[in-house]
C-alpha cells in the first residue's frame, strides 16, 4: 500500500470533528511557518527549557557529534519529559487543523548548524523524498535572522504557497531513487523564470516552520552565530499510539532517515 491510500484509510477511521476545507489543503498548503506566539505560554516555557539545555550541551560538545556539516545530539531521550510536553502540544493540533487523522511522531532530530565552505548535504536546495504524507516541524531553540542560518523554501508567487518536489518514494507500490538524489540546485533557476522566489523563515526562538517533507527546502550556512533546532516528524497512524513520542518508535540520529516502505504497521514498528 501506498502512504497516500494509506492517509486515506487514516482520515475515515478518525472520528473528531475536523473542517474539510483545512484538511483538503494538506497538499497544496504544503509549509506553515507559526510565530513564536503561535502555540501559547506553555509551548514557549517548553522552548526556552529545551533551549536553555541544549545551548549548554552544545556549547560543551557533550552528548553530540560533529561531522563537519551539523551538530547532532545523540542522547535526545535526557530531555524525554519537555519532548513528549512539547509533542502533545503541536501534534494535537496538526491532527486536527491539517492532516484530519491520527499522528506519532516517528524522528526527532536535535542539531545545530555550522559554517561552511561550500554548500553540501541538507545546505543544497532539496527535497527529503519520503512520502508526502510525512511532515517535519522545525522549532527554532534560538532568535534567528539572516546570518544565522536561516531555513529556507521555495514558493510560488501567485499561489503564496510551498512547491513540492518530485517524490519518487511513495509506498510498497512506488518505491525508487529520486532523479539526481533529490537535489534542485540545477532547477532553481528555472523555476525561479516560472514565478518562483526562495524565502528565508527568520524569527524570535520558538518560531516553528512545518512543512511536508518534499516542500524544495535548503538550510543555509552560518554567517554569524548558530542555530539550534529540533525538528519533529510525524507519519498518520490509524491507530493512535500509546503516546504522540517514545523511544519504542520515535528515533533520532541511530536511525537512516527513510521510512519505512510500509505505511500499515506505523508506530508498531521501530521503522
Ligand atoms: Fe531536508
Amino acid at each position: 500500500m501506498n502512504y497516500d491510500q494509506y492517509y486515506n484509510l487514516c482520515k475515515a477511521a478518525y472520528t473528531k470533528d475536523v473542517d474539510p476545507s483545512e484538511i483538503q489543503k494538506f497538499y497544496t498548503e504544503p509549509v506553515k511557518v507559526y510565530d513564536h506566539k503561535f502555540y501559547g505560554d506553555e509551548y514557549n516555557s517548553l522552548v526556552r527549557e529545551l533551549s536553555d539545555c541544549i545551548t549548554s550541551d552544545f556549547d560543551n560538545k557533550l552528548d553530540c557529534d560533529d561531522d563537519g556539516i551539523m551538530m547532532k545530539h545523540n542522547n535526545i531521550w535526557k530531555f524525554h519529559k519537555q519532548i513528549s510536553s512539547l509533542c502533545n502540544i503541536i501534534v494535537p493540533y496538526m491532527e486536527e487543523n491539517r492532516y484530519g487523522c491520527h499522528l506519532y511522531v516517528d524522528k526527532i532530530y536535535i542539531y545545530r548548524t555550522l559554517k561552511l565552505e561550500s554548500r553540501v548535504s541538507s545546505y543544497e536546495w532539496h527535497y527529503d523524498n519520503n512520502p508526502d504524507e510525512i511532515v517535519k516541524t522545525l522549532i527554532y531553540l534560538n532568535d534567528v535572522n539572516e546570518k544565522n542560518s536561516p531555513y529556507e523554501f521555495l514558493k510560488n508567487t501567485v499561489s503564496d504557497q510551498g512547491i513540492l518536489g518530485q517524490c519518487t518514494r511513495k509506498g510498497t507500490e512506488c518505491w525508487y531513487p529520486a532523479p539526481n538524489n533529490s537535489r534542485v540546485g540545477h532547477l532553481i533557476e528555472g523555476l525561479e523564470k516560472q514565478g518562483c522566489v526562495p524565502q528565508k523563515v527568520v524569527g524570535p526562538m520558538g518560531t516553528a516552520v512545518s512543512f511536508i517533507n518534499n516542500s524544495v527546502h535548503r538550510a543555509n550556512p552560518i554567517i554569524e552565530g548558530y542555530r539550534d533546532v529540533i525538528n519533529i516528524r510525524v507519519k498518520p497512524t490509524m491507530q493512535p499510539a500509546p503516546e504522540y513520542t517514545n523511544p519504542m518508535y520515535t528515533t533520532s540520529y541511530e536511525h537512516s532517515g527513510v521510512v519505512n516502505q510500509n505505511p500499515v504497521p506505523a508506530w508498531k514498528s521501530k521503522i
